[in-house]
């Protein structure tokens, strides 16, 4: 019960329907009470009118009265019975138990409708003095009368009993239909992934609630301008950075070049290492800023074998050097449209990746396969491949494994979603050796038109 107060009190559109089911309950009430008591006015009224009919009839008829003989009346009709006599009759009939006229009215009874007690039951009389002079009574019991008439009034409820149900209904389904656009708009912007900042579509909101719509796209549009600013700043860092880095990086190259000895040059080495590793990062960041920057990026019709004999034109030094046997599965060559640049660097990232985890004398396999609507690249590798728990963290700027020897920035899959989100591509990450769960296969899928 709490629970239904806190969500009544909280869902404009539960109160909404509740008060409108009462209100339909009120007015349903109130009319279906009307229509009971006007019903069973109405009933009265028409038996009122069969007495008056029937003294008539025997009046223009100048119809003489017989009584019929006790069992020659059936009990259903005796019960609904209009009973006809002379009202003088009535005073030599004695009480009988079968009660069959003629009953003893009193001889008393003024012309018109009365109603009156006779041999214990309740009776709604006509008296009529009829053209002949003779005074006739047609009397019906009033316990018939009353339940006949209940029995039509309550048959008069029946619409309702019908449309409250059905107006239940349409109104729940109304209400809900009224508040459907603000149900499709939250779900538009639940389904939005955190870098789609767009404004949200004001033209099918109600006029209620477009106030607040246009609150959200003004603050959506100060949290665009910062992200974007953010961006700007880290990528002209970077930028910033790269020139003293390069300087740095030769003049370390030439130090190598002197004579010095072997303690100085065993000191040197760290040295040049780190340097690398933070030109690596600088040039990781800046790619990361271009893969984010919703950039003129133009798409074109690109060779995927092409671009897999460019990386590996670039990268074969590094397999070769841990033995690693690297190659393109696939034949056939397929076009995509995409831009260039952009499946360039997704897939250096993927296999420079595979080339850095996979343990020496191990295999890279680059594949390219046309599915329905879609093209598949795929890259895989016999390394340790990543743990299921861990594959969507490793999407986030800066997330490594822990456990790896391997130096790296923590960015090239980060690079790789952003490149993916912007484009429309769909990366995938699995197991090479699904039984094992060795290997690292991320298939990218690309939706061609
Ligand atoms: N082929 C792979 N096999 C096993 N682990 C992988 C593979 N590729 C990525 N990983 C794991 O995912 C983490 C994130 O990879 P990501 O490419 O984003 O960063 P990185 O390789 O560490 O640095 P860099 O920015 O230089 O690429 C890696 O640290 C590694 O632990
Ligand atoms: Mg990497």
């Amino acid at each position: 019960m709490d629970g239904f107060k806190r969500r009544l009190r909280d869902s404009v559109q539960l109160r909404l329907s509740v008060t409108l089911s009462l209100a339909i309950l009120l007015v349903a009430l109130l009319a279906a009470a009307f229509a009971f008591v006007s019903a069973l006015d109405e009933a009265h009224e028409m038996q009122d009118e069969t007495l008056r009919q029937v003294a008539a009839l025997y009046d223009r008829q100048q119809m003489t009265l017989h009584y019929p003989a006790a069992q020659a009346v059936d009990d259903d009709n005796e019960e609904s019975r209009v009973i006809v006599q002379y009202l003088a009759d009535g005073s030599q009939a004695v009480g009988n138990d079968d009660a069959l006229l003629p009953l003893p009215f009193p001889t008393t009874l003024s012309d018109g409708l009365s109603t009156l007690k006779v041999t214990g039951e309740d009776f709604r009389v006509l008296v009529r003095t009829t053209a002949r002079g003779e005074r006739i009574v047609v009397a019906q019991e009033t316990g018939v009368r009353d339940k006949e008439a209940r029995e039509s009034a309550w048959r008069s409820l029946l619409p309702f009993l019908i449309l409250f149900p059905v107006l239940l209904l349409v109104v729940g389904d109304l209400v809900r239909k009224m508040f459907r656009p603000i149900a499709t708009l939250s779900a538009d912007i639940d389904q939005r992934d955190e870098q789609a900042l767009h404004p949200v579509d004001e033209s099918h909101v109600p006029s209620e609630i477009r106030p607040f719509v246009v609150a959200i796209n003004r603050l959506l549009g100060r949290v665009a301008q910062s992200v974007d600013n953010q961006r700007r700043f880290v990528a002209d860092a970077a930028h910033e950075l790269r020139s003293p880095m390069t300087a740095l990086s030769l003049q370390a190259e030439r130090l190598a070049a002197t004579e010095m000895p072997a303690a100085a040059r065993e000191r040197l080495l760290p040295l040049t290492r780190g340097i690398d590793r933070s030109r690596n990062l600088i040039d990781q960041l800046l790619s990361l800023a271009a893969a984010q920057s919703s950039s003129n990026a133009v798409p074109s019709r690109v060779s995927v074998l092409h671009i897999y004999r460019r990386i590996l034109e670039d990268l074969l030094p590094l397999a070769d050097r841990k033995n690693i046997d690297i190659g393109v599965e696939s034949s056939e060559d397929v076009q995509v449209s995409i831009n260039e640049t952009d499946l360039l660097i997704l897939i250096r990232n993927l296999v420079d990746n595979a080339i850095r985890y996979t343990p020496p004398g191990g295999r890279i396999d680059l594949s390219v396969k046309r599915e329905q609507a879609a093209v598949v690249l795929q890259v895989s590798d016999t390394g340790p491949g990543i743990a299921v728990e861990e594959q969507a963290r490793v999407f986030d700027p800066f997330y490594r494994s822990l456990g790896t020897d391997e130096s790296g920035s923590g960015l090239g899959l980060s690079i790789v979603k952003a490149i993916a989100d912007r484009t429309g591509l769909k990366v995938d990450l699995g197991f090479t050796d699904v039984i094992e769960r060795s290997g690292l296969c991320v298939t990218v899928s690309i939706g061609q038109p």
